[in-house]
């Protein structure tokens, strides 16, 4: 790759170019001294080029001795590495370059930490000298397979007739449940923007307009407490559609997300992905975004432990089940995991061991023979299998369980490593109850369409938790990473929704009175759904961090140590602002 400073770049030599003079260009990535001759790897983004310089025999500007990270300039001959030498894991290493002339293109300062280490340092003084960080190829690599996600969405979308629209980054405020960032204008003082927590208004708007088929990559702002899957800026792959049900949206995600498992980790997807309500996925799994890479079901048994004389069950108002499979449980083991039952709210952990096709346990003189005989069949229990009880009110029951299906696949690594599995959860409820302000709130955001019958069987008893709505998810390996909904488009139901969560007509109006106003002018059917393609990339390269793909992420008190935001403002620019800071 030649440019005007250098005739090849460090990952590109090979055997082919034995003889060549070149010219180079990078980074001081190590260097030894054998017996006065300098053994240094000089490193770009490409690669790695061993250079072999003897001071006796090598001109120098600039620099005597080049030092790590220092940015140099070489010029010098390819030859073949003496036999036995070779490193057959990077593309040059059966070459190094005997060089002539060394040229300091620019010193470094001793770097805080090593480069090629970097990852097993502090992370916020890695954030600090995050420059330094990216240096690093394994960190650069994460960023490498970002920008190849990005060419492959595009194409697949394009090929699809999906438009890119970039929509407004000082706008007003969006419902997606977090708190925003607000921006004051200084041209009308006392007023704010808020950065959009999703383009979720423009988006169902430019359907309005007539785009048919919308997409974005899109930097999302939302002011929540973080956590390793979260950022107070990150990216969704914000997609919108016309004329559309759920099967059209779910077509294409499907269709994206095979391109860029095809060009981005030669990976084939198994397409379409399978599907469960969320009903299902409460039920079976205890979770809205279970964890499919391996089975495990909750089992009901509330009606069969009713008729045993075991008080726990007979007085609780719900029991379920759950069979671990091939645990060999001591009773350490079932202490601690009762504990972390109780950690997630359980009242206790009533147990069953399978043994000697049998289940045995503590309780089992409750339980008259055939009952017990009943339960082993209902669970598939085999010898070594362990079965768990959760007596609590249902969704705690659920909850208990669910938690203890992902701790225990952990801990024995039920997931085979390198599987993705996706799912779609549809038919998630409406709304939920908040407990707080004693009120209901949108389950997705308020413009997510219920389903009508049931929002007309149930809305007028009052029955709301009963109602479903249109919208779903996608998960992938127990990770919620894509949400959507086929939305509201007539302007009564809307305000219908508003109302229902406790929001007024002059405050709906303040909000959203443009969406309102847009929705009286021929609005289409449409839906849509974004993709955090953040966690996406994390997951796929099986990663713990978002943080760990994001070129320059925020810490986790939302701050940023390389550039020092946020930070104090000058006195001026707030008297500009017409802001006085209490
Ligand atoms: P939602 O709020 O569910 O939906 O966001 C969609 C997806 O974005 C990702 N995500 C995040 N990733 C990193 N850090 C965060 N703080 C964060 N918050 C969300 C998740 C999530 O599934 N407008 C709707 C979409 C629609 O209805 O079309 C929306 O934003 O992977
Ligand atoms: P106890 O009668 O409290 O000694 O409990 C008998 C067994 O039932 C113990 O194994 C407890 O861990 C278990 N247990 C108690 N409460 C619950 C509950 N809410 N759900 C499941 N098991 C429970």
């Amino acid at each position: 790759m030649k440019t005007f400073w250098r005739t090849h770049n460090c990952g590109e030599l090979t055997e082919k170019n034995i003889g060549e003079r070149v010219t180079l260009c990078g980074w001081t990535d190590s260097d030894r001294d054998h017996g006065g001759i300098l053994f240094i790897d000089l490193r770009d983004r490409y690669g790695k080029t061993q250079l072999v310089i003897d001071p006796k025999e090598a001109k120098f500007e600039g620099t005597t001795r080049p030092k790590t990270e220092e940015c140099l300039q070489i010029a010098g001959t390819v030859r073949q590495r003496p036999k036995g030498t070779e490193n057959t894991k990077i593309t040059t290493g059966t070459i190094e370059i005997g060089v002539e002339k060394v040229i300091l293109l620019s010193a470094s300062q001793t770097p805080p930490f090593e480069v090629v280490k970097s990852q097993d340092t502090n992370e916020d003084l890695r954030l600090q000298y995050r420059y330094l960080d990216l240096r690093n190829p394994a960190v650069q690599k994460n960023i490498f397979i970002r920008h190849k996600m990005y060419q492959a969405i595009r194409r697949a979308l394009d090929t699809e007739n999906f438009v890119e629209v970039e929509t407004p980054i000082l706008t007003k405020s969006t419902p997606e449940g977090a708190r925003d960032y607000l921006v004051p204008s200084r041209v009308s003082q006392g007023e704010f923007y808020a950065l959009p927590q999703s383009p979720q208004l423009f988006k169902q708007i430019l359907m309005v307009s007539g785009f048919d088929r919308y997409f974005q990559i899109a930097k999302c702002f939302r002011d929540e407490d973080l956590r390793a899957d979260r950022q107070p800026e990150f990216t969704q792959l914000d997609m919108e559609m016309s004329f559309i049900k759920e099967e059209d949206i779910f077509a294409v995600v499907e269709k994206v997300l095979k391109s860029v498992f095809k060009e981005v980790l030669g990976k084939e997807l198994q397409t379409p992905f399978p599907r469960l309500t969320y009903q299902e996925a409460m039920t079976s799994y205890g979770s809205d975004k279970p964890d499919l890479r391996f089975g495990v079901k909750i089992v009901d048994v509330d009606a069969l432990v009713k008729k045993t004389e075991f008080k726990v069950f007979k007085e609780a108002p719900y029991v379920l089940g759950l069979c671990l499979p091939k645990m060999d449980a001591s009773r350490k083991d079932i202490d601690t995991l009762t504990e972390f039952a109780k950690s997630e709210g359980a009242g206790g952990l009533a147990y069953f061991k399978a043994e000697g096709g049998k289940l045995e346990s503590p309780i089992a003189k409750f339980f008259a023979a055939d009952i017990l005989e009943e339960l082993r069949k209902k669970f598939d229990a085999k010898d070594g299998d362990l079965i768990v009880f959760a007596a609590d009110k249902h969704a705690k029951a659920e909850k208990v369980l669910g938690a203890i299906r992902l701790h225990v696949a952990k801990q024995k690594s039920w997931a085979k490593p390198d599987t993705f599995h996706f799912s779609w959860v549809t038919e998630f409820p409406l709304l939920k109850w908040n407990e707080d302000e004693k009120r209901w709130d949108s389950e997705h955001h308020p413009f997510t369409s219920p389903n009508l019958e049931d929002w007309d069987k149930h809305k007028p008893g009052g029955e709301l938790q009963k109602i479903r709505s249109s919208a779903y998810d996608l998960v992938l390996n127990g990770n919620e990473i894509a949400s959507g909904s086929i939305r509201i488009h007539s302007r009564d139901l809307q305000r219908e929704i508003f109302k229902t969560i406790g929001l007024e007509e002059k405050e709906a109006e303040s909000r959203f009175g443009f969406l309102l106003k847009a929705f009286e002018y021929g609005p289409p059917p449409h839906g849509g759904i974004a993709l955090g393609i953040d966690r996406v990339i994390t997951i796929l390269l099986g990663l713990s961090s978002i943080r760990e793909v994001i070129a320059f992420p925020k810490n986790q008190k939302a701050a940023d140590p390389m550039t020092e935001a946020p930070s104090p403002v000058a006195e001026r620019q707030l008297k500009e602002l017409g802001i006085k800071l209490r």
